[in-house]
């Protein structure tokens, strides 16, 4: 759920109860400051270190229970001395670790000190991200009270005492508001489908016009006027009405300024319709609208943090069910570009959804670039597992921008090819296109379907296939739940890099 770590920012200090966390290297001495202002454990730790083989490497913690002279119930000793690829200090991924490595204690003071050199302001904002990013959970459907011993028992307390505490304090705004995103799209990710249908979906959208953010619902007569046969087709199997939502955040300088356009795939539960997916494993397609989730995440962390940006988020939000009335194999659609669409299997939906999503972005917005998410293939999963998301673009610069967002934040992309001969795949015996290409290359067919669908051949654009990454991804430092918030955090980074005033 959200918001469940409590973080604060003071002075170093002793703490009372509860656990203190120190950090060293290879020779075992934490901050002068702390032996100054806290304490000194140094002859302490260097005699646990050896009992323990402990020898201060990241990733590595040793754990002394009611150490002797402290006023704590235990010092955690973090490692942080470069382990065999010398990789530097991620912060954020070390909150996370600290926040798995203290689970039990209900109040932690973070000695937040470089053990040599020293750690500023951003350092601790970003431990303090990680830690929140790692608090995550998402209980609400669960009524048994957690007893306090269990792993997922209340997230402790924690207090982040550093030489810069107001810096780190005012630094974390930022940070906090991409948390609050992140936690956000995981939420709609984890939600189950009978709960979180396309309506319902839409109405939680609107909270976000409390951030100042525009958000605008087209309903299925709406989009019929506009031609969105597509993504209607799509929905017409389900019991529930499709909707298109907008959501458009004004933050550049310039009035004027032609916005950035996410675009997100919602489908908020693939059962693949007519080509109807096998049983094991089909609840993991209620998170087949983590695209679309990501989008609200984004959006909601730039009018949070004020991002000094235009950025509208487009979403098509859609069921995908077997029934009388739904798409047939066969059928041919009529997309809102003009194009018509041979289904040849109704399990491709989402690049229907996305096609007219991403028309009416482009017309309705002039973009100055475009980027879709969408949990669009099980290739890609094939191809990346669930380490790296697929990353298919026109434009090299867009491409590099976002190999370099995904480096510093550690959402990764990798770069994989469109072409001619690709293309052709999805060439159409009786329509203009058809939507599905065959199993071989499957990501890399999807995505040509969509680059189709641009107006404007040049304009810059970039297609995530998140499928892999965006939820059953394993968990990791930072993220402990099955949906993962995948692409917050990588969008954020994007603009604020690339794309703010
Ligand atoms: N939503 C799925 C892709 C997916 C698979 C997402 C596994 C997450 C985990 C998508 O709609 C789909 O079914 N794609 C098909 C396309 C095929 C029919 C051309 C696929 O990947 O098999
Ligand atoms: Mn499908
Ligand atoms: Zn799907």
């Amino acid at each position: 759920m959200r918001g469940a770590v409590k973080i604060a920012f003071g002075s170093l200090s002793a703490p009372k109860g509860g656990a203190l966390v120190v950090f060293v290297g290879a020779d075992m001495k934490p901050a002068p400051a702390i032996a100054g202002q806290v304490g000194d454990f140094e002859p302490l730790i260097k005699a646990a270190a050896k009992a323990a083989s402990f020898r201060g490497a990241q990733r590595t913690t040793l754990d002394i229970l009611v150490p002797a002279g402290l006023d704590a119930s235990r010092l955690v000793v973090v490692g942080t001395a470069p382990g065999k690829d010398n990789a530097p200090l991620d912060f954020v991924t070390l909150g996370g670790f600290v926040f798995s490595k203290v689970t039990g204690a209900q109040k932690v003071e973070v000695a937040f000190e470089a053990p040599a050199g020293t750690w500023d302001a951003a350092a601790a904002a970003d431990f303090a991200l990680g830690l929140r990013l790692r608090g995550y959970r998402f209980d609400k459907y669960k009524t048994k009270k957690k007893e306090p011993e269990d792993d997922d028992a209340e997230a402790p307390e924690f207090v982040i005492g550093s030489g810069h505490a107001a810096a780190a304090r005012a630094a974390a705004h930022g940070r906090f508001a991409v948390a609050e995103g992140v936690e956000l799209a995981r939420d709609f990710v984890n939600e189950p489908p009978n709960v979180l249908f396309p309506e319902e979906f839409a109405d939680r959208t609107k909270a976000l016009e409390k951030l100042n953010v525009e958000v605008d619902v087209l309903d299925e007569k709406a989009m019929g006027k506009l031609g969105m046969n597509a993504l209607i087709g799509v929905g017409r199997g389900s019991a529930r009405g499709s909707r298109l939502v907008t959501m458009r955040w004004n933050g550049a300088r310039a009035k004027r300024a032609k916005p950035i356009v996410i675009v997100g795939k919602g489908v908020c539960f693939d059962s693949g319709g007519v080509s109807i997916k096998p049983a094991s494993g089909m609840e993991d397609m209620k998170g087949d609208m983590a695209g679309a989730a990501c989008v609200v995440g984004l959006l909601h962390a730039l009018a949070t943090r004020k991002a000094k940006v235009h950025a509208v988020g487009v979403i098509g939000l859609v069921e995908n069910m077997p029934d009388g009335e739904a798409l047939r194999p066969g059928d041919i659609l009529a997309s809102m570009s003009g194009q018509t669409i041979e289904v040849v299997n109704t399990d491709a939906e989402g690049r229907l959804v996305l096609a007219d999503a991403l028309w009416y972005a482009q017309e309705t917005f002039s973009p100055r670039a475009i980027i879709d998410l969408a949990t669009l293939t099980g290739a890609i999963i094939v191809s990346l597992g669930h380490e790296l998301a697929g990353l298919f673009s026109n434009n090299d610069e867009l491409a590099e921008r976002l190999l370099a967002a995904g480096a510093a934040t550690g959402e990764k992309v990798w770069r994989m090819p469109l072409g001619q001969a690709y293309d052709k795949l999805i060439d159409s015996k009786v329509a203009d296109v058809k939507n599905a290409g065959g199993r071989h290359g499957g990501a890399v067919t999807a995505a040509q379907f969509l680059q189709r669908f641009l107006k404007d051949k040049d304009i810059p654009w970039a297609h995530l296939d998140v499928a892999g990454t965006a939820m059953g991804a394993p968990a990791s430092d930072v993220s402990p739940s099955w949906a993962s918030g995948w692409g917050v955090r990588l969008l954020d980074r994007l603009i604020a890099d690339a794309y703010e005033d």
